[in-house]
């Protein structure tokens, strides 16, 4: 029998939520306690670039990170395959002679190589990019006829956040009411292109201890903390309301505030759960700080801060201008060599600062 390989490669940046994710009402699924709105990154920054190929030739389903063999053995890989797979149709590429039948899937195994443009110790969301990247290309590979938001309900249960890197721009993921899931997925906001003075810089903070992981973390909260219940149902659907109204009209200074405001609660339940969580230390103080009292030295809010399960700080400048001053700040707090390294990333495919 001829062998033959298909394969399909595809780039999806990582996103940062300026309305926290924080919680979920069922582990399994992975379904949140509350909606979320993150922006999406540039492609050409902080991106998983995956490679995935089918052959008659691969006797089981495998993957590589970052060029290192990897167990796709856990429950959030699995149920990823088991849904593209329950979802694939016909293959033809005559060309090459291949053809496949939408009964074959099943028996066909797929292996997967993932590269991250980013280091994976950084600290910075992987797992968001990483497990979209692989739902989209095995989704071209087997050509799934889902559209975005059904495929970020796919992506959704690889890994929560990694459902609103299936799209650009500015994303909401509607934690939806459904027990089975089929109503909580990501859709866009606005696109790539409505808000690109923004410019988003993240100063990586080194720390030394082991951080809580997202899911524990989650867990945590979720059992303990009475604040972050109030947040869940008291704040968050406000607060997503104000700020789809303040992306839409691009009113930076509502921006700022609610972001800020978010991630310092997020924090906070942190702080709030038993035993409490620090994912931020001092130097992620200091940065909140230095932000906070030049935007009270201006008339209007100049630069948002937001923090996720760790030290970084992801800072968001109105402007380039702005980006540029708020770079030669950083750089005045914490010079070459202390324990930030800036990095910056554009919402539009510009780069920023040289
Ligand atoms: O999807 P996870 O399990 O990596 O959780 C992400 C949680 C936060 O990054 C802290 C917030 C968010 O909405 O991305």
């Amino acid at each position: 029998e001829k062998s033959w390989v298909r394969l399909v490669t595809a780039q999806t940046p990582t996103n940062i939520a300026v309305i926290k994710y924080w919680g979920k009402r069922d582990e399994t699924l992975i379904l949140p306690i509350n909606d979320s709105l993150s922006v999406t990154l540039d492609p050409n920054h902080l991106c998983t670039t995956t490679t995935v190929a089918v052959s008659p030739a691969f006797h089981q389903d495998r993957m590589w990170l970052n060029g290192k063999e990897i167990s796709l053995a856990g429950d959030r890989f699995q149920n990823c395959l088991r849904e593209i797979r329950k979802r694939a149709n016909d293959v033809e590429e005559e060309e090459k002679g291949i053809k496949i039948a939408k009964k074959d899937w099943e028996n066909l195994h797929v292996h997967i190589a993932s590269y991250n443009n980013f280091p994976t110790a950084a600290g910075l969301a992987s797992s968001a990019a990483g497990l979209a990247c692989l739902v989209f290309s095995l989704a071209k590979l087997m050509n799934l006829k889902e559209d975005q938001a059904q495929l970020s309900a796919i992506a959704r249960q690889g890994s929560g956040s990694a459902c609103r890197s299936l799209h650009g721009g500015f994303v909401k993921w509607i934690m939806g009411n459904n027990d089975d899931g089929s109503d909580s997925f990501a859709v866009q906001v606005t696109d790539e292109k409505h808000w690109d003075d923004l410019v988003i810089l993240i100063a990586v903070v080194s720390s030394r201890q082991k951080e809580t992981s997202s899911t524990s973390g989650m867990r945590e909260s979720v059992e303990t903390s009475l604040l972050l219940k109030h947040r869940a149902q008291e704040i968050v659907p406000k607060r997503m309301i104000q700020m789809e109204e303040a992306i839409k009209n691009k009113d930076f200074p509502s921006f700022a505030r609610l972001a800020c405001a978010d991630s310092n609660q997020f924090h906070a339940t942190c702080l709030d759960t038993t035993p409490p969580i620090f994912y931020m230390n001092d130097t992620s103080h200091k940065i909140i700080s230095i932000v906070e009292k030049w935007n009270r030295a201006e008339t209007t809010p100049q630069v948002a801060y937001t923090f996720d399960a760790g030290p970084n700080a992801v800072l968001i400048a109105r402007d380039r201008k702005t980006a540029s001053l708020l770079l030669r700040r950083m750089l005045f707090h914490f010079p070459p060599g202390a324990d930030v390294d800036l990095n910056s990333y554009v919402l539009g495919d510009k780069s920023i600062l040289q």
